[in-house]
């Protein structure tokens, strides 16, 4: 499974991207806006900075919603750099043009995705990556992990391509259950990773060999 940061913040991604475990990066308008990034020149400027940091896959959403402006935007943000994955909402023009992307070469991540039937019409169009967001299905009382464990055997049996790019990660227990469910790619806050780092057995294991290790000297 890959892992993907979800935020625009660059300390943020350069910490993750030293443990030396990132495949990539999720933005969309709310982080960016997070970070202040303000206006096109700049909002083009951040992606290009992400995509120089990181080596993998920079998604960068579109906000047009009508498919002749959505097919514009994306293929600006295709050309800040080969990396860019352009991220596309589910929607009728949505899926039109990641259709027409895929058909003409530019990858694409299809967002604010909770249902298996949007799942299928994103494979059918090509997108390279879906987005379920699993945490905003926890939130209205669904079992988020659940509907990527649906698609993940949909699409085994099925044989689409699409990876299963399982977002609004909460915690690292999140995590652990979407590699279960066969999620491709999670793409988590920093916190979430870091969270899969801790045991409070390894703390005491730890400091127990430390402790012992002052009397080998
Ligand atoms: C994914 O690409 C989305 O940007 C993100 O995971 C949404 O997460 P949220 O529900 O925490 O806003």
């Amino acid at each position: 499974m890959k892992f993907f940061i979800d935020t625009a913040n660059l300390a943020q991604i350069k910490e993750a991207n030293e443990l030396g475990i990132l495949d990539g990066v999720t933005t969309n308008p709310s982080l960016m806006a997070k970070e202040g990034i303000k206006g096109n020149d700049a909002i083009m400027n951040h992606y290009k900075t992400i995509c120089e940091m990181v080596d993998g896959d920079i998604s960068a959403e579109v906000i047009s919603t009508e498919f002749s402006a959505i097919v514009e935007e994306g293929k600006k943000l295709a050309a800040i750099h080969p990396n860019i994955v352009v991220k596309v909402p589910m929607i009728k023009d949505g899926v039109k043009a990641i259709k027409w992307f895929t058909d003409n070469g530019i990858r694409t991540n299809c967002t604010l995705v909770f249902s298996a039937g949007q799942a299928i019409l994103a494979a059918k169009a090509g997108a390279t990556y879906l987005s379920p967001f699993i945490g905003r299905i926890d939130d209205s009382n669904w079992d988020g992990v659940e509907l990527i464990s649906q698609i993940s055997q949909i699409y085994s049996i099925q044989g689409f391509k699409t990876q299963i790019l399982a977002a609004s990660i909460r915690n690292a227990l999140h995590i652990v259950r979407c590699a279960e469910a066969g999620a491709d790619v999670c793409t988590c806050p920093l916190d979430s990773i870091l969270g899969l780092l801790k045991h409070p057995l390894t703390d005491i294991g730890l400091a127990k060999f430390l402790e012992d290790a002052k009397k080998t000297v």
